[in-house]
């Protein structure tokens, strides 16, 4: 059967500052999902948070873009708001950046992850979702996953897998998008997507039997406010073994807490790490940037799952890691390249600061 897999997030209230998601808008995305799958609208789904953004995953059949699920994303997100501002929550429906909701979300803050598919006879997926950071994270355990032969060894000795994927990669600057295929393109792609802050994977597709094996949010909020008003956190939902990378492989590129933009006041760069679903809280220097990863069977479209993929020991060792590189990074306080490059900041105070000083600026010469 085919069944689309959509998930859509937001940041609609935190529990203490930006630090955690409060249970009351938990139960309240329960209540309204709960009733959407009653009725027909979706097959499954599963509510759950990474800090202070709410994740809703779900499974239908109307799919990708479809006004009915983004309609109902949209008021689930504004309920939640209600329950959030009712608490006094930090930044209550703050990824909210439209009142009118327009047929879908995309452009009015909240990220988007979709991909439509043909069950398979069995359909192991993941969905990571991160917190204090950049769409553009999953650039690099992307290209790792299903490029690099050095983590994934598939590439090499598995025959499906053998010819390759197909990136899409977006120019979210540029609005414009190209698809490069690897190995044979894998340094052209890697100019690119080098740069996560502009070009991102928005997805990847099996040279093999062209199906999509991985879809990410590359919505990208400071570009749609023109201003800072919180990170991203994007969502990335990557399909499993088969003629797509083995589970194993697609959770190995996290070991390395590669450095990612985000951080305090999405101003930093900081160590990507891999945690247990509740331990996304980011709390030190509001971070660092956290990433959970849920997996999922589907049968008939039916989330049998999570299990919570990062809780496993074997991740131990990345989060040290993590920890001891966010402690060298905080000793540069705010000085690149822990803080961010200038223009990176653009979004931020920056912009202030450099106006309010510009007729004191006199010429060298
Ligand atoms: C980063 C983040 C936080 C806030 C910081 C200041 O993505 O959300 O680090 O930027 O706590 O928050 P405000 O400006 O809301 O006081
Ligand atoms: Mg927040
Ligand atoms: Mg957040």
């Amino acid at each position: 059967m085919r069944v689309t897999l959509s998930v859509i997030k937001a940041d609609i209230g935190g529990y203490v500052g930006h630090s955690e998601s409060h249970p009351d808008v938990l139960a309240k995305a329960d209540e309204m999902l709960g009733k959407a799958r009653k009725s027909g609208l979706l097959i499954d789904y599963h509510i759950t948070k990474c800090g202070d953004d709410l994740q809703l995953i779900m499974t239908h059949q109307q799919g990708e873009e479809s006004d009915k699920i983004h309609e109902l994303a949209w008021d689930t997100f504004l309920a939640g708001t209600e329950v959030a501002k009712s608490l006094k929550l930090y930044g209550a429906g703050q990824d909210l950046l439209s009142d009118a909701f327009s047929g879908n979300v995309k452009g009015m803050g909240p990220g988007v992850a979709e991909m439509e598919f043909e069950e398979r006879k069995s359909e192991p997926v993941i969905v990571f979702m991160a917190d204090k950071t950049s769409a553009g994270a999953w650039n690099m355990p992307l290209y790792k996953m299903f490029a690099d032969p050095f983590n994934t060894i598939g590439l090499v000795i598995a025959p499906g897998m053998h010819a390759g994927f197909a990136f899409e990669v977006h120019d979210v600057k540029e609005h414009k998008k190209i698809i490069l295929n690897t190995p044979e393109e894998s340094y052209d792609l890697l100019i690119f997507i080098g740069a996560p802050s502009r070009y991102m994977v928005k997805a990847v597709y099996s040279r093999e039997t062209n199906d999509i094996a991985a879809v990410s949010s590359t919505q990208k909020l400071s570009l749609i406010a023109g201003r800072y008003v919180g990170k991203d956190d994007p969502v990335c939902v990557v399909r499993a073994q088969g003629a797509f990378p083995a589970v194993g492989e697609v959770l190995e590129p996290f070991t390395l807490p590669h450095l990612v933009e985000g951080w305090m006041r999405g101003s930093h760069h900081g160590p990507f790490m891999p945690v247990a679903i509740p331990d996304s809280t980011p709390t030190r220097f509001d971070g660092p940037p956290r990433v959970i990863a849920a997996g999922f069977q589907l049968a008939d479209g039916k989330l049998v799952g999570p299990r919570d993929m990062f809780a496993d020991k074997s991740f131990d060792l990345a989060r040290q890691q993590a920890n001891e590189i966010a402690n060298y990074m905080r000793r540069h306080g705010p000085f690149e390249p822990h803080r961010l490059p200038l223009e990176e900041m653009e979004y931020t105070t920056m912009p202030q600061v450099a106006e309010k000083l510009e007729g004191r600026f006199t010429s060298l010469e």
